[in-house]
């Protein structure tokens, strides 16, 4: 079995720059994200996948992919994620009064369920000594929430946590080697963080491509005995 790296989310700030680092690293990239579209400077080894995420039968469909043609991934990245969307009316809520059902549900299905499909769905696609990696957030620490406010975003990376913990304790025991990473990227400058980059400053906002960088080499320096890790782009290991 060939080894290779899985990039999904593949059109966003961080997921295009991690395929772009480890496709002229010259490591073979599947990326998967909603459009099938590539981005100019990946090189052509890059597979792009289309799919919607919401869709297990699509999950079920690039696993059986895959598996036929003996495709096993070293490293995956898992970069969705939402902070707003004004098509779906989501605003991270600042108070008990803009709370409202819809936006919840909208947070948990992309930042919680279409993450923890792929946990699910990557079980018997990755190598016994994979690394995966979610992006997650420091504001989903329960301990370290001292602000309040973001109650979606905030309840669905805490939620996304929670899934990456739980499967690391199943996968210790089907696949012994594998190590979980829940990741804090700090603020990152893209669509997600635009509206509220304002009170960052400057030297705090980081470019993609710094923050690729970051990650990669936390990721080699990890300790590999212990099943998960909540780290943020210092390298610092977050209280859940
Ligand atoms: N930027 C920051 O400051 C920051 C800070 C902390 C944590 N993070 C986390 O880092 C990750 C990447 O963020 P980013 O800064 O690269 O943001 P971004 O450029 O806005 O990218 C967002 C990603 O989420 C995917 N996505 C959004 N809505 C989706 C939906 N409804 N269904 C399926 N996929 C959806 C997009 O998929 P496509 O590829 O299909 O477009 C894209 O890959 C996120 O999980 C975010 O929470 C970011």
């Amino acid at each position: 079995m060939t080894s290779n790296v899985l990039v999904v989310g593949a059109s966003g700030a961080i997921g295009q720059a991690l395929v772009d680092k480890l496709a002229n690293e010259g490591k073979l990239v599947y990326a998967v994200n909603r459009t099938g579209q590539r981005a100019l400077k990946w090189p052509e080894s890059v597979n792009v996948f289309a799919m919607s995420q919401h869709d297990e039968t699509a999950l079920e469909q690039f696993k059986s992919e895959m598996t036929t043609s003996n495709i096993s991934f070293s490293q995956v990245f898992i970069t969705v994620g939402v902070l707003h969307d004004t098509q779906r009316s989501l605003l991270p809520e600042k108070r008990l009064e803009d709370i409202s059902a819809s936006a919840l549900s909208e947070y948990f299905k992309v930042n919680s369920v279409i993450p923890m499909l792929w946990l699910k769905h990557i079980a018997s696609l990755i190598t016994n000594d994979a690394t995966v990696v979610c992006l997650s957030a420091r504001v989903g620490s329960i301990s370290d929430n001292k602000l309040g406010g973001w109650y979606g975003y905030r309840a669905s990376k805490a939620a996304l946590n929670m899934y990456i913990k739980t499967a690391a304790v199943e996968y210790r025991r089907r696949k012994k080697g594998v190590v979980f990473v829940s990741y804090h990227p700090g603020t990152v400058d893209s669509a997600l963080s635009e509206p509220f980059q304002k009170n960052v400053p400057a030297k705090k906002l980081f470019s993609p491509e710094f923050t690729t960088q970051n990650l990669l080499s936390h990721i080699k320096g990890l300790n590999r005995d212990k099943a998960v890790h909540f780290i943020d782009w210092q390298g610092v290991d977050i209280e859940w």
